[in-house]
């Protein structure tokens, strides 16, 4: 087994995906732009990243995406308004989440081929070195991110690594699932992964759960990748095969990933980062504990 130590400088976010799941409000807006509290959900991507020291990422942007892009830039229009109306602090905020000039790249996949070919979209500007993957639906709560937990298991072990959690075993089939083998460091080795199998077919219980360090060789494999599970290029697929010279290790996520990609997982996490904040804490709370007072009388009426 080949392993590599090489720094991970860069990440890629994918954010090409249709958002079919949020019709109608994704219609004429990217789902990565609907906001967890006041931040788009492609921000939280951003901001784990950079916590966990990667230093420039590749968007895989596609149709309808161009206000990802807009984003990402400086608006001195709206930084004109604010400052005529003395609003120190929100440009103070805005000024905080601009990227540093020229560590954002922008590519398209222009066809929705799947998880695997908007990876593939990226080879030329990761090039040849190790790179983290962030999925943005996937949105990290928890003391640290997700990402800074297996750049440490990555330190440790190098080779390819993922973040996984444990899922109910009848949901294996909505995720990609890893085979646990033997502990090592602050993980274990990866023996087997499979996307999306039936509870029958399952090696464990264990999801990957979006966050993967992967090595570049990646790129070969994705090229000549056939389709798998939804007629699409998996990037799980190419995995497998990279798994045959490579090592795979995994590290259960210490917090929690909620899938902002349905619409159970983004009310949720509207709700638990609102608990997070000082502003909002106790009238999110009281509301919270007056709707459940509510719902309960109704259902006992
Ligand atoms: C993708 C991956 C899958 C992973 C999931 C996490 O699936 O292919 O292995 O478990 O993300 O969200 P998708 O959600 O794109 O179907």
């Amino acid at each position: 087994m080949k392993s590599s130590f090489r720094k991970v400088r860069k990440a890629v976010i994918p954010v090409a995906g249709l958002g079919t799941r949020f019709l109608p409000a994704t219609k004429s807006m990217p789902k990565e732009m609907l906001p967890v509290v006041d931040r788009p959900v492609v921000q939280y991507a951003v901001d784990e990243a950079l916590e966990a020291g990667v230093e420039h990422i590749v968007f895989v942007t596609g149709r309808n995406k161009a206000v990802i892009e807009d984003y990402f830039d400086l608006h001195p229009e709206l930084i004109g308004t604010l400052e005529q109306a003395g609003k120190v602090a929100e440009i103070k905020s805005l000024e905080t989440l601009l990227p540093v000039p020229g560590t954002t790249s922008f590519t398209r996949q222009q066809a929705p081929h799947g998880l695997g070919h908007a990876v593939w979209c990226a080879r030329d500007i990761i090039g040849d070195e190790p790179f983290a993957l962030l999925l943005p639906d996937m949105v990290s709560f928890g003391k640290r991110g997700c990402l800074a937990e297996i750049m440490e298991l990555y330190g440790e072990t190098g080779g390819n690594v993922i973040a996984v959690e444990q899922c109910q075993s009848h949901e294996t089939n909505k995720y990609g699932i890893v085979g646990q083998g033997q502990a090592t460091g602050s993980g274990f080795e990866v023996t087997a992964m499979v996307e999306k199998p039936k509870p029958a077919d399952a090696p464990s219980t264990y999801y990957i759960n979006g966050r993967y360090i992967l090595q570049p060789e990646i790129f070969t494999l994705l090229g000549t990748q056939a389709r798998g599970a939804g007629g699409e290029i998996q990037l799980t697929d190419a995995m497998v095969r990279l798994a045959d010279n490579q090592a795979f290790f995994a590290r259960p996520f210490g917090g929690r990933m909620f899938d902002c990609g349905s619409k159970e997982g983004f009310i949720q996490a509207n709700v638990a980062f609102a608990l997070k904040r000082a502003d909002l804490k106790g009238s999110v709370l009281e509301a919270l504990r007056e709707m459940i007072a509510e719902n309960d009388r109704a259902a006992a009426a």
